[in-house]
């Protein structure tokens, strides 16, 4: 019976999205991959591109490069846009002062980043027309859902509790995914405020949210292999989203220090941290994370934190040096492999699919 229910959630999913298995790449801002993307969506999955930090034209240049390599399945995500964030000057020169402890000085004004314009980004998304664009902490106005659709694609919200379940069901989301406590990367949650106190993993979540919804639900987070993945799909997930777990194909193209330490990462090694943007994240538990953690400094809000660290992060990431790079991982980083992703995908897939149809 429960295998029958996985089967047809799986099929109705596939059916919606175009895609041929459920195994998803969960978008990944700052990870802007082409041929990843085109890896996953070419062997039958839905891809993936988190726009946050694109201007609108590097999302048409991105969306284009995308085309040219695949006709299959994509996903645009972006986060919707905060308030103006509270500035405290002094707050900035502490934190600034310690930054200087792990990468270059940092000047005044790298705290004043401005993030790319929203509505010209939306524009530029809409005018793609992928197969699906997803909002995170947050879900879009009335009139942005109608723009979306009218235009023939699929809507859906990131969601991290059952009560923004319910929220984004009264939308009209035509899926809606499912972000647990153990994913990697920013946590997606409508309320900063709530983002450390809330924390749902994804066994108490899918359940609950596919009981109050009436869209299939993508599940995220810890979810990198054949059981875990089967285990999503058996709680109630129609799909799943995977984000670490795809980190260190060498397609993802990040710096090697970071894939390297994914691969020795236990779920005990990975922390909650604004350390990095000023929004609330899980990440490697690096030497940065940990002095800053030590230091009792609190990070200034997003964006100004993100703004501050850029060097940091930079030059990290081009000297291959984990101790400042934004090591982003979920609590399931070691089942990460390292091998291409359409051959990740496939392999999930396939174990999962013979356990479904050999019972
Ligand atoms: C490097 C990185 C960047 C991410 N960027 C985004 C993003 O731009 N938008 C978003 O909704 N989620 C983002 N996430 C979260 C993922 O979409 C997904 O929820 C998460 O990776 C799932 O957990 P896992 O890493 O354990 O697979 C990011 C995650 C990582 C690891």
């Amino acid at each position: 019976m429960l295998i029958n229910q996985i089967g047809s959630r799986v099929k109705n999913a596939c059916n919606l999205t175009g895609t041929t298995h459920p195994i998803w790449l969960a978008p990944m801002a700052g990870v802007p991959s082409v041929e990843l993307s085109a890896n996953i969506a070419n062997s039958g999955g839905m891809a993936s591109c988190g726009t946050i930090l694109m201007q609108p034209e590097a999302i048409t240049q991105w969306c284009q490069s995308f085309k040219s390599r695949s006709k299959g399945a994509l996903q645009l995500n972006i986060w919707v846009p905060d308030a103006a964030a509270q500035r405290n000057i002094a707050q900035e020169q502490k934190m600034r002062e310690f930054l200087a402890n792990w990468g270059p000085e940092v000047d005044n004004e790298d705290a004043n980043l401005t993030p790319p314009n929203f509505d010209d980004q939306f524009d530029a998304m809409v005018a793609q027309a992928p197969t699906l664009i997803s909002s995170s902490m947050g879900l879009f106005s009335q009139q942005q859902i109608a723009r979306i659709k009218s235009a023939g694609i699929l809507y859906s919200a990131t969601v991290t509790t059952v009560k923004e379940a319910i929220q984004a069901n009264k939308t009209g989301c035509d899926l809606i995914i499912v972000q647990g406590s153990e994913a990697g990367g920013h946590r997606a949650t409508f309320k900063q405020e709530e983002a450390q106190s809330v924390c749902v993993g994804l066994l108490s979540l899918v359940p609950q949210v596919v009981d109050v919804v009436s869209c299939p639900v993508v599940a995220a987070g810890g979810i990198a292999d054949a059981r875990t993945t089967f285990a999503a799909l058996a709680l109630g997930a129609s799909a799943v989203q995977i984000g670490t777990g795809f980190l260190r194909c060498p397609e993802a193209g990040i710096p090697e220090a970071w894939a390297r330490e994914i691969a020795s990462t236990r779920p005990e090694d990975t922390t909650l941290t604004k350390g990095f943007s000023g929004r609330l994240g899980r990440s490697i538990r690096t030497d940065y994370v940990h002095a800053l953690e030590a230091d009792g400094l609190t990070p200034c809000p997003y964006p100004v934190q993100r703004g501050l660290t850029g060097k940091m992060r930079s030059t990290a990431a081009k000297q291959n040096d984990i101790k400042g790079i934004q090591a982003w991982a979920g609590q399931s980083a070691m089942l990460a492999r390292n091998a291409p992703a359409d051959e990740i995908a496939l392999r999930i897939w396939n174990e999962v699919h013979a356990s479904l149809i050999g019972s």
